[in-house]
């Protein structure tokens, strides 16, 4: 039996199941994403202490504004605390912040709270961390199409020459290696829009603890599933 257990590089974690875990204790739904916002904190550090160098959630899609208004309300209030109140944290766990998603769309303050953080944490060489707001797959390729597109029309490439690497590259991504893990907790088996283009070669794991419960012994769980399946398709243990 092999021991040496292989640590993804990358996981990607699609939160789901606040909603439902907070009706089942006749909380309301904000409630569930409440402790969800306190499980993200928990699960940040112990990925980063068992070796994991980047972690990506999902905290609001681009669809997730069709939701009651008080609800995303709700969800963007955690959000802008989360912003203003997690330097002093990242400072000392050496954290680097990056939110990926169209952040045009969001409220002015959440903007600036936004860049200030990942400014203030770029030079952090410790875990990367993702948050996606706003941010739907389909989405993110477009705009990173466009980009190109543009260079297009400056003339500075040809369209013969955009390939695969430049699409990766202008993704909100960019320079951050692709999930080798994904992560769906809530029971449900689906991608819903997430990283569809980094995840094309990913581990897929899916569970059914709902997110506000997930803890440091399920992200183990997944990433004994990915050893095991490694082993199993024969990919190297290094
Ligand atoms: C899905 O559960 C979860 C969300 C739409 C939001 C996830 C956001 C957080 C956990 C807060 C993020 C905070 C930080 C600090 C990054 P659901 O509401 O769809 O659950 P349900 O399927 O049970 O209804």
């Amino acid at each position: 039996m092999d021991n040496e257990r292989r640590m993804p590089v990358h996981v990607a974690i699609i939160m789901d199941g606040n909603g439902r875990w907070a009706k089942k204790r006749g909380l309301p739904r904000t409630a569930g994403h409440a402790q969800g916002a306190r499980v993200v904190e928990q699960i940040l550090e112990d990925a980063d202490h068992m070796g994991i160098r980047y972690l990506t959630v999902y905290a609001f899609s681009t669809e997730n504004w069709s939701r009651p208004d008080s609800e995303v309300r709700s969800l963007m209030n955690l959000l802008r605390t989360y912003m203003k109140t997690s330097l002093a944290k990242c400072a000392k766990n050496n954290v680097r912040i990056r939110v990926i998603g169209d952040k045009s769309r969001l409220d002015e303050d959440l903007q600036v709270s936004i860049a200030n953080l990942e400014r203030d944490t770029a030079h952090n060489t410790g875990i990367g961390f993702q948050i996606a707001i706003n941010y739907g797959s389909r989405d993110e390729i477009v705009r990173s199409v466009r980009a190109l597109a543009k260079n297009v029309r400056k003339g500075l490439i040809e369209p013969d020459e955009i390939n695969e690497n430049m699409i990766t590259n202008n993704l909100d991504t960019g320079g951050i290696p692709e999930p080798d893990l994904l992560i769906r907790t809530g029971g449900e088996q689906r991608i819903s829009n997430f990283l569809l283009w980094q995840t094309a070669y990913a581990e897929l794991y899916f569970c059914d603890t709902a997110w506000p419960d997930f803890s440091k012994k399920d992200l183990e769980k997944a990433v004994e599933a990915f050893n095991s399946r490694e082993r199993r398709y024969g990919g190297l243990i290094s």
